[in-house]
């Protein structure tokens, strides 16, 4: 199974709590026509390393906001035509901001044949989108996704965050309840995390915007799952919620250690136990390519302890659980200590966290890979 996900870096304006590898086009150094000239390098590049004529099942673009390319994020999957061959199921999906969506892009997308987009919808309160620094309103998101299914898309997604500083668990539950009302096939819901250099984390340093607790944010957690499960949804990851047979497949790839190109500044790759990862300036990401140079930054080979390590901390936070045979036996009692501390549960030959045990995901991988 092969994956390629496509990074693009740009973004209209920088979120306040965002850290991913993005830039304002004034900050970028490129352009877009200069992205997706390096983008054909760089996927030249990975149909040499795969081998021409790789299958691929799942292709994701992400950011960055892919859709600022317009129709160019169709000529994207036109590249990415001409080095690989798609499935003929392959899901091909974009990561879109709500505000970039238009019926026509939607159409073009759809045209190209972009089969599931994901929009970032983050809240239906005002307030907290004003908060969080979003240029879209509320009822943007919304109109957003009846425009997909207008232009053909049946595999939609909306991404929320909780815990927004002054969110109350009532807006929260608004917020999900708006998202459902859109008839999505999957749910992202993510706990607002911060690194500690993003402009929000520095309001909330200053004490000027309230602290994020993990009361909140657990209790949002136990309340999305409680509603989003009433709905048919599936937590099939800690953050992912699905109907049946609308899980995303390309993030299931990285769950389960596929391979998978990462085309893009900043971009990871993994191949068998090898991973690497783009430098993250676009400027340099193109001249490198440009220069017939791997853009690559780093590159790592994980050993097998490392691998099962891996392994587990991805694992664990699947609905599907964590092969037991994947844990040393000395790890017997923690996870006899999980069962009776209604954390995890044995089902058959796995380890499945129940909701409360999601909310400790991170500290049990730990637990159990460091025992
Ligand atoms: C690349 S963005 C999605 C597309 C688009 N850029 C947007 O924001 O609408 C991926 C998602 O990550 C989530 N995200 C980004 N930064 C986050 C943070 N600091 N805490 C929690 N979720 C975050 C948001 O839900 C966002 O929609
Ligand atoms: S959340 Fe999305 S739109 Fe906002 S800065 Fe990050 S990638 Fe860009």
């Amino acid at each position: 199974m092969t994956s390629l996900y496509v990074h693009v870096p740009f973004c209209t304006v920088r979120c306040g709590y965002c850290d991913f590898n993005t830039y304002t086009l004034n900050r970028a150094g490129i352009s877009y026509d200069d992205y997706l000239t390096a983008l054909a390098h760089e996927l030249e590049r990975a149909a040499t390393t795969f081998g021409s004529g790789t299958v691929l099942d799942t292709v994701f673009c992400g950011g960055g906001t892919p859709t600022l390319l317009g129709a160019g994020l169709g000529q994207v999957l036109e590249l990415i035509r001409q080095h690989f061959t798609l499935a003929p199921d392959a899901e091909v999906s974009t990561e879109a901001n709500p505000e970039t969506l238009t019926p026509a892009l939607l159409q073009v997308l759809r045209g190209a044949g972009y089969n599931r987009i994901s929009i970032g919808m983050q809240s239906a309160n005002p307030q907290v989108l004003h908060t969080l620094g979003r240029v879209h309103t509320p009822g943007r998101a919304v109109a957003a996704v009846q425009e997909a299914k207008a232009a053909g898309f049946d595999n939609i997604n909306l991404d929320l965050i909780y815990g927004t500083p002054g969110e109350s668990l009532g807006e929260w539950l608004d917020s999900l309840g708006a998202a459902l009302e859109t008839q999505p096939t999957h749910l992202s819901a993510y706990a607002l995390t911060l690194a500690p250099h993003t402009p929000l984390a520095r309001r909330i340093a200053r004490g000027s915007t309230p602290a994020i607790t993990e009361d909140d944010l657990a209790d949002k957690y136990l309340a999305a799952e409680a509603l989003l499960a009433s709905a048919g949804f599936s937590n099939y990851e800690v953050s992912n919620w699905a109907l049946p047979a609308r899980e995303c497949r390309h993030n299931l790839a990285y769950w389960l250690g596929a391979n998978w190109w990462g085309a893009g500044p900043g971009a990871h790759s993994h191949r068998a136990d090898t991973r690497w990862w783009n430098v993250r300036n676009p400027r340099r990401w193109a001249d490198l390519l440009a220069a017939g140079k791997s853009p690559s930054a780093g590159v790592e080979t994980l050993n097998a302890a490392a691998q099962a390590t891996e392994q587990v901390m991805l694992r664990l936070r699947l609905a599907s659980g964590l092969p037991l045979q994947l844990l040393p036996a000395s790890t017997a009692d923690l996870v006899a200590g999980y069962v009776s501390d209604n954390l995890a549960r044995v089902n058959g030959d796995s380890l499945v966290l129940t909701p409360t045990g999601r909310l400790l995901a991170d500290r049990i991988s730990l637990e159990l890979v460091s025992n």
